[in-house]
């Protein structure tokens, strides 16, 4: 592995003027590049981790409408947090989101702590994510490292992981080169824009090293190896879509995975069925999901209303109307749309108000 080449003061303060320049003219529109507010951008910085810009867009638009404030989120209903957290996965994150909202009321006075060190101690809190929060919105210069910020500092300077240097080793020295590299006089810029030029430019596979505002600084124009993701496994799976009609509307059974579930425990999703050749059902359709490092497979049928009962634990007849703006789990969602059960949310509807009954 390449020593670390010394970048002199001069072309450090070069780098910095490149890659701002570059993002002022490229970044993208955002909602979270349009505040100061910490909050909000606490908010974005969770919802963006694992998951895509598009996917976070409207998401976090919605969140913000019905808990504009860290007081409205600490007084929330977990349910109404998860409800609205619904298709982003990985609900562990609005759990800790809801905790520390709730301890910075009971424990700040309401008022988020403004250094990094401060946001640390909070739940959920992390360095990636203070380091975001404290340099965006309170200008403090410290550097925000996440897999993009890694990737590209890493190429530019060819350094990566081997037989003889851990990956730890590699990340110390990438956590001091970034230190470096910060714009003291922009921290929350900076580090927006090497976010950015990682996810857009310097991509894991086929990085456009043409366009790139650090080309004659980096070590490797993209020659250099990114670990492979791990590869994806197949599952097949069942679940029954079991409606009812009343008087007044259509009621869909829905089973709350248990509390003690280490995945999406408290959701709402459609009762699991056993995938057998004999099912006497009618097999409505079939849908394809994704979570984590597992492709789904999902054969929903359509089964009659007493074949499963719904005073089986955790299942409950809910109006269509509700389920909507319930925690759902995305699969359950996606179904539920495409059965027509539930409305699809479009991208400028609002979204239904977090419901209790
Ligand atoms: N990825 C996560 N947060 C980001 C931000 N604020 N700007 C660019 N990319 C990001």
């Amino acid at each position: 592995m390449p020593r670390r080449r010394r970048h002199s003061p001069d072309t450090v303060a070069r780098m910095r003027q490149e890659l701002l320049g570059w993002y002022h003219r490229n970044k993208r529109d955002l909602p979270w590049r349009r505040t100061t507010d910490p909050y909000a951008i606490w908010v974005s910085e969770i919802m963006l981790q694992q998951t895509r810009v598009a996917a976070v867009i409207d998401r976090y638009t919605a969140f913000l409408q019905y808990f504009p404030d860290i007081q409205s989120l600490a007084k929330a209903h977990e349910q109404d947090v998860l409800a609205l957290w619904s298709g982003l996965g990985y609900y562990r994150r609005a759990r800790m989101l809801h905790k520390a909202a709730q301890s910075v009321v009971s424990d700040h006075n309401g008022v988020m702590p403004t250094t990094a060190e401060g946001l640390r101690s909070l739940p959920g809190i992390g360095s990636y994510t203070a380091a975001a929060i404290a340099s965006i919105a309170h200008n403090e210069p410290i550097a925000v490292i996440d897999g993009n910020v890694e990737r590209v500092l890493s190429r530019i300077q060819g350094w990566h992981s081997h037989d003889t240097i851990s990956e730890a080793a590699v990340r110390r020295k990438v956590d001091d080169f970034a230190q470096t590299l910060i714009d003291p006089r922009h921290p929350g810029d900076y580090n927006q824009a090497i976010m950015e030029l990682g996810a857009t430019i310097c991509t894991p596979r086929n990085p456009q090293c043409l366009v790139c505002p650090w080309a004659r600084e980096c070590h490797t124009l993209g020659e250099h190896r990114t670990p492979k993701r791990a590869a994806m496994t197949t599952r097949e799976i069942a679940c029954a879509l079991i409606t009812r009609e009343t008087e007044s509307r259509t009621e869909i059974l829905l089973e709350q995975r248990a509390a003690a579930n280490t995945v999406m425990p408290g959701l709402w999703e459609l009762p699991s069925i056993e995938l057998t050749k004999s099912l006497k059902t009618a097999h409505v359709f079939t849908v394809r999901h994704a979570i984590m490092q597992v492709n789904y497979i999902v054969h929903v049928y359509s089964l009659p209303t007493e074949s499963i009962s719904s005073s089986a634990a955790r299942c409950n007849w809910i109006s269509a109307d509700r389920a909507s703006s319930m925690a759902l789990t995305g699969l359950a969602r996606k179904i539920l749309t495409k059965a027509h059960v539930i409305p699809s949310r479009s991208r400028h509807q609002l979204p239904h108000p977090p419901s209790r009954e």
